[in-house]
């Protein structure tokens, strides 16, 4: 690929508003393993809050759930970012949350586009999901010592390997033409590092609310997927930790901490 389409350091930072979020440092992969296992080696070797690790292509990009990303060449926004929150390890899916209203928002001004977030964390785009978040944290004494918050975008990604093609889906392939991954990241750092602000000083209700305005969820008929068991139900609320309460047919909550929602 040509160097102009390349998410090179010295594009993204032309423009970038923002204080410290791929200020301190970025660094680019023509192809790696995961941005998410280099972010984590950088994050153990002490680099700061802010760090961004981003790569044109991964060979084993990882998702949620020991699954795999599909990461082609030059195609989707394949990137990491070091944070080092002060909060207790059980908060922080928080940062999860907070990446999904992050990331839905970047899509939301692009015209022709029905963006809503799924819970926990992905970003469908016209019903299929163009975006993902995967957050891995290492603690100390119950804190949170740094977290890696890894987003997949699936921006020109012209199509998708048969096993994910009915539930994948991109940008292009939404809008029939090609958008600046640069632009977009850009824009998720600026809105990252204001909502992760926020996060710091008015506390998690105003992300939540957001997420729940962006997902539009509760009241609304659902399955979960779990290992060993699915649910069908009603989204009655998702809780100050995340966790989704669902009522059965039985008129039984149960509460979900980790699972696969089918909008029914
Ligand atoms: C999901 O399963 O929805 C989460 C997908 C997260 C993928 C991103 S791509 C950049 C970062 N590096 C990884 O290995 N995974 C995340």
């Amino acid at each position: 690929m040509s160097e102009c389409d390349m998410l090179l350091p010295s594009k993204i930072v032309e423009g970038l508003d923002t204080d410290t979020f791929g200020k301190k440092e970025i660094v680019h992969f023509e192809e790696t393993d995961s941005t998410n296992a280099r972010a984590r080696e950088l994050a153990d070797q002490g680099a700061p809050e802010g760090t961004l690790v981003v790569a044109e292509r991964q060979t084993q990009g990882r998702g949620r759930k020991g699954r795999t990303w599909f990461s082609p060449t030059g195609a989707g926004i394949y990137a990491s970012l070091i944070l080092r929150p002060s909060m207790p390890a059980s908060e922080a899916t928080r940062i999860t949350f907070l990446t999904a209203v992050s990331a839905a928002e970047v899509l939301l001004p692009l015209k022709g586009l029905n963006v809503r977030i799924k819970w926990p964390n992905d970003i469908l785009v016209n019903g299929k999901k163009a975006a993902g978040i995967l957050t891995e944290i290492s603690t100390e004494r119950g804190s949170v010592d740094y977290a890696v918050v890894g987003l997949g975008m699936n921006v020109n990604t012209p199509a998708f390997p048969e096993d994910i093609s009915e539930k994948a889906t991109s940008l292009l392939i939404e809008r029939g033409e090609r958008f600046s991954r640069i632009d977009l990241l850009r824009e998720y750092l600026r809105r990252q590092e204001a909502s992760y602000r926020r996060l710091g000083t008015f506390g998690f209700e105003l992300i939540l609310d957001r997420w729940k305005e962006l997902a539009d969820c509760i009241g609304r008929e659902i399955r979960v997927e779990m290992m060993d068991k699915t649910y069908v139900g009603w989204v009655e609320d998702i809780d100050p930790e995340g966790i989704l309460i669902l009522k059965d047919r039985e008129g039984v909550s149960h509460r979900i901490v980790s699972g696969d929602v089918v909008l029914l």
